[in-house]
């Protein structure tokens, strides 16, 4: 399993914590950035990240930024992206269980490292429960179709 990461300055606290989870759990991680602290545009690693996604060239996907929120919307405007914003280990298993989420979305302002741990292992754990699910997915591909170029 390889895993793109990606974050902006105020996600970058919580990699060290993301990319080590990551590796104890198998997964081969790839990271696309950024490496300081210093301040970045998150639209940049969302797409960066999210490309590798939808590509296939990373089956799956960590984004960090302050509050998870404005890198898994940038994420989501790329085709085939389920990017969803993870604040507890609940939400991090539903969100694959039910949206078969490629990529979940960390902050570094509202989780810590060890909370962030957590989320990853529950969300990575997980599986996909399709039947009823896949008829929503499958619903949600079909708004894309209609409005992505
Ligand atoms: C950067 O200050 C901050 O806006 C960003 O990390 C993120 O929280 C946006 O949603």
């Amino acid at each position: 399993m390889k895993i793109a990461i990606g974050c902006d300055h105020g996600g970058i606290v919580l990699k060290p914590a993301v990319k080590e989870t990551l590796e104890a759990l198998g997964a081969e991680v790839v990271d696309f950035g950024t490496f300081t602290e210093e301040s970045v545009d998150y639209p940049v690693y969302g797409l960066k990240v999210a490309e590798a996604v939808a590509s296939g060239e990373c089956d799956a996907g960590v984004l960090m930024c302050g509050t998870g929120i404005g890198i898994s919307i940038s994420a989501n405007k790329v085709k085939g992206i389920r990017a969803a914003v993870t604040t507890n280990t609940f939400m991090a298993e539903m969100t694959k269980r039910h949206n078969n989420a490629n990529i979940i979305a960390l902050g570094g302002r509202v989780v810590t490292p060890d909370e962030a741990k957590d989320i990853v292992k529950a969300w990575f754990e997980a599986e996909y429960e399709g039947g009823r699910h896949q008829r929503r997915l499958d619903m949600i591909a079909d708004i894309e179709a209609k409005y992505f170029k």
